[in-house]
């Protein structure tokens, strides 16, 4: 059983990977369950609307940051630790690194306001693994374009500017934990990309 959580700018690929990751778990008859942040549950669903609707643009940075905190404490509550204490592994899409990559990097929230409320909304719940797909953001923002055109959400259509700092921030996290941290090049094919991801659980004797 473990806490594997994906990160990563959007269009990195992360969820594609995440979908292999979880047909293999399949494959292997492993317990486990896919979730997501914001909206992984039905009241984070409704905090997701808020944060994503395109129309919200006048969304308060430090609100903008309580609210993804509050659909990660509801996350946490209902979801991820009862999973967790029947010993079904939890892969999640997002954690509480997308908030400091996000809202500290990218909009320059304080980072000890953000360490505190991490400390205090996150603590006994810590993921085993974080799994960065790390991509230039120029390709990124292509793949966006190409693919959702004007259905980007209210984050994706932020700057090329912000979503490198976005990047940086990640970069910078990994790097302070390596131990914790995978960083896999997103410019390699996903089945490349499974092969190193299971090899590195392995390895690590992550999910035996
Ligand atoms: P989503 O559609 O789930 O995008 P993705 O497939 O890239 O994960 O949208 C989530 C968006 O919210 C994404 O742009 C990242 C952003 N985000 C934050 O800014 N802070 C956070 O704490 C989280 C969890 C997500």
């Amino acid at each position: 059983m473990a806490f594997l959580v994906f990160e990563g700018i959007d269009g990195s690929g992360k969820s594609t990977l995440l979908n292999l990751l979880c047909g293999k778990l399949k494959e292997q008859k492993l317990p486990f369950v896919q979730t997501k942040e914001p909206g992984g549950t039905k009241i984070g669903q409704k905090i997701r609307k808020l944060l994503l609707e395109k129309d919200n643009t006048h969304l308060s940075p430090l609100a903008e940051t309580l609210l993804y905190y509050a659909d990660r404490r509801q996350h946490i509550e209902e979801f991820i630790k009862p999973h967790l204490k029947k010993n079904i592994t939890v892969v999640s899409d997002r954690y509480w690194a997308s908030t400091s990559a996000y809202q500290c990097g990218g909009r320059d929230i304080s980072e000890s306001f953000v360490e505190s409320l991490k400390n205090q909304i996150c603590k006994d719940c810590e993921p085993d693994l974080w799994i960065l797909l790390d991509l230039p953001t120029e390709t990124t923002l292509k793949r966006l374009f190409v693919s959702k055109k004007d259905n980007r959400d209210r984050m994706e259509m932020e700057t090329s500017s912000f979503h490198q700092k976005v990047r940086d921030y990640y970069l910078q996290l990994a790097k302070k934990d390596p131990n914790k941290w995978l960083v896999l090049s997103g410019e390699k094919s996903p089945p490349l990309l499974l092969k190193e991801l299971m090899s590195h659980l392995n390895s690590k004797e992550i999910l035996l």
